[in-house]
């Protein structure tokens, strides 16, 4: 990993974080595309641009699962997390990411950094401290974080039901009326104990939160679905949250007589944000420099971060360091921006270790180069919904997007650099019209790429990189230099000079994507990084050597894809078709004839029509996204079909108690499965 400070140049400081893996689990593209790449374009971009930006991460290596890998391997937890610890700078470093630091919350200046915050807390009579009684598994001899225990719904009878609340009807009881508990780490009945914490009182700042969240989206234009989380959870009123746990690993709980007990871990984690950038500083002999970054006061900080992890970056942690600053001289600035992105699946499936399905950061980047998968990773990003990492879109973005377009454009261009000129830059003489305007266009570029990055549009930035050597092939194909060449010396050499000019500009704007290519089209062109500032100028001047063309990225046979996608869903040397389901599996899902006998558009969503059905004699209101195809008139009286068994969900705070199939049609729009006039309602399809 690069470790970058340099002077700056710019006024601008950024403190950039990546959410901190657990060292429990090799990473996967799935983490990538969420907090990963999109923060290191991010900080990659401000560093070419000579902002004082730093980046930190580091492995979370505490929480119970790192426990329970412990047990099933017989190892130590510290084991655990070495291994992974180590095995993720691996995979991160191939990967070509950019931290200043990847550090750990094993490591003493963060036990330190969270236990401060905890015993200021404690100290400051802000934590309440609570009896409850719990599970505890006498055989493990531990007690059990709610989701180790299973049993019998004391409501409705189902038996995957957790210790306090029942996933299948939402009922929510005392784990004292559970029915039948078990212990998913030892299988055996557990019993209930006292047992002590200390909680923290969220809902005492859920009025400056919300403030906090508005303000924030106002000046900085939050992403739609991190609003929507927070809105969520205001809405339900934000409660008092344990920050201790009985547990043995972990950060210990700072207070005399109390043992065997430590911070929750996620109390704890979010501090590691702070502990790194403790770190990074000690490394560089500036143990001070922390506090520019985060008690600076003029310091931007942005925290990338995958959806399942929204409600800790935007209520929980900024809560937290607003407990901080009110009792406190120093204070901690707040995250301006979240920008939390959806999850990428494989092939159209999740990502799963047990099953198979996806592939490991480090087994891919043994095959192939880090700037192809960091191109279609980035040019497929889960910005705004889930998206897929499909080997033939790999394949394809490889040879048809970065060796064809990119790639052949600046080989072309040295070819005929070194063919006709020489291996030097040939002059810039006279423009034609075509000559100003592609100048123009390169001088437009990275202005425009910069903004979208700045916007958290990576998706789109990278879209308008590859249409800047798009717009060089095209520059090239109509200045046909190869008759030039023969006919008019002088037009040639300028087009040849506005060629490499583009390709400079190139080097430069990809390189937040691909930085290893990028520095590779540097060295070729005798140049160093110019800064995005000076990108899309005339920067090489007439005469100047370039040195050796080579090549930049190869093709990717089928082959080569074809063994990656024999080798998904291989478990154990099988193949298992897990697309097929049997017939028991399809009657699982209630699918039922009803009728629309009432909708309305539902309050602050352009997307959403709440639908009373009737279905036979019940009836129920669901919530349908299809109010971008239907009016609310349009869609009353028609008879549609609907998962009558499915879970009820809240949507943007209104109950769905079902689901209306609905297709999407060419246009991308929605249709919902109509069915006849003459079909009875309550009918089960099948
Ligand atoms: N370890 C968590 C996860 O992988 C993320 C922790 S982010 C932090 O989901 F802020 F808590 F560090
Ligand atoms: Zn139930």
């Amino acid at each position: 990993m690069i470790k970058i400070l340099v002077d700056k140049v710019s006024s601008e400081k950024i403190l950039v974080t990546s959410a901190l893996p657990y060292a429990n689990g090799p990473i996967h593209l799935g983490h990538l595309s969420g907090a990963y790449l999109p923060a290191d374009i991010f900080v990659r971009y401000h560093r070419s641009k000579g902002t004082d930006v730093i980046y930190v991460c580091g492995s979370d290596e505490h929480g119970v699962p790192i426990t329970i890998t412990a047990d099933k391997e017989k190892i130590t937890p510290k084991e655990v997390i070495d291994r992974f610890h180590n095995a993720n700078i691996e995979a991160f470093e191939k990967f070509g990411m950019s931290f200043d630091i990847y550090s750990r919350t094993s490591h003493p200046t963060h036990h330190e950094t969270a236990k401060e915050f905890f015993k200021n807390f404690y100290d400051r009579g802000l934590l309440n401290e609570k009896k409850s009684m719990q599970f505890f598994d006498p055989k493990a001899n531990m007690f059990l974080p709610d989701r180790y225990v299973e049993g019998t719904c004391p409501k409705c009878g189902n038996e995957e039901a957790r210790s306090d609340e029942c996933e299948n009807c939402g009922a929510l009881y005392d784990p004292s009326e559970l029915k039948n508990p078990k212990s998913k780490i030892s299988g055996e009945t557990p019993e209930l104990r006292e047992t002590s914490h200390w909680y923290f009182p969220l809902g005492k700042f859920q009025e400056e939160l919300e403030k906090y969240v508005d303000a924030s989206n106002k000046k900085y234009n939050w992403k739609e679905n991190v609003l929507q989380y927070c809105y969520g959870w205001f809405k339900d009123g934000l409660k008092d949250r344990a920050v201790t746990r009985d547990l043995d690993w972990g950060v210990e709980v700072p207070l005399e007589g109390v043992d065997h007990k430590v911070l929750y871990v996620w109390f704890e984690a979010v501090l590691g944000y702070i502990s790194a950038a403790k770190e990074l500083g000690k490394e560089h002999g500036t143990p001070e420099l922390w506090k520019k970054y985060w008690q600076g006061g003029d310091t931007r900080y942005v925290a990338f971060i995958g959806k399942d992890n929204v409600v800790f970056h935007t209520i929980i942690f900024p809560a937290m360091l607003m407990a901080w600053n009110e009792g406190n001289e120093d204070k901690y600035i707040l995250p301006e921006n979240v920008p939390a992105n959806e999850f990428l699946n494989f092939e159209g499936k999740k990502f799963s270790k047990s099953r198979g399905w996806g592939i490991d950061v480090k087994e891919f980047l043994d095959i192939f180069p880090a700037d192809p998968l960091r191109y279609t990773l980035g040019a497929n990003l889960p910005e705004n919904k889930d998206t897929d990492f499909y080997w033939k879109e790999f394949q394809s973005r490889n040879n048809g997007e970065l060796a064809d377009i990119l790639g052949n454009f600046i080989n072309r261009t040295f070819i005929f650099a070194n063919k006709h000129f020489e291996g030097k830059v040939p002059q810039l003489g006279e423009l034609t019209e075509m000559d100003s305007e592609m100048l123009q266009t390169i001088a437009s570029y990275p202005a425009k790429i910069g903004e979208l990055i700045e916007k958290y549009k990576m998706k789109d930035a990278i879209f308008e990189m590859m249409n800047l050597a798009r717009a060089g092939n095209k520059y090239f194909n109509d200045s046909e230099p190869w008759k030039s060449v023969k006919t008019d010396k002088a037009a040639c050499s300028t087009t040849v000079n506005i060629c490499l000019q583009t390709i400079a500009a190139l080097a430069e704007v990809f390189s937040p994507v691909i930085p290893e290519s990028s520095s590779k089209i540097f060295t070729m062109l005798n140049l160093k990084p110019v800064g995005w500032q000076n990108a899309g100028k005339e920067i090489l001047s007439g005469g100047h050597q370039l040195n050796k063309p080579e090549i930049l990225f190869s093709k990717i046979e089928d082959e080569a894809i074809e063994a990656q996608v024999n080798k998904l869903g291989v478990v154990d040397g099988k193949k298992e078709d897990d697309n097929l389901i049997s017939i028991d599996d399809f009657f699982k899902v209630e699918l039922k004839t009803a009728e629309v006998v009432h909708a309305e558009k539902v309050k602050k969503s352009n997307k959403l029509l709440k639908l009373n059905l009737r279905i036979g004699k019940e009836k129920r209101q669901v919530v349908a996204g299809i109010a971008k195809s239907y009016t609310p008139d349009d869609i009353i009286g028609k008879k549609v079909i609907i998962v009558a068994n499915l879970q009820p969900a809240k949507l943007m705070g209104v109950e769905s108690q079902g689901m209306v199939l609905a297709v999407e049609n060419i246009d991308g729009g929605l249709n919902v499965v109509e069915l006849p006039e003459n079909v009875e309602t309550g009918v089960r399809v099948k």
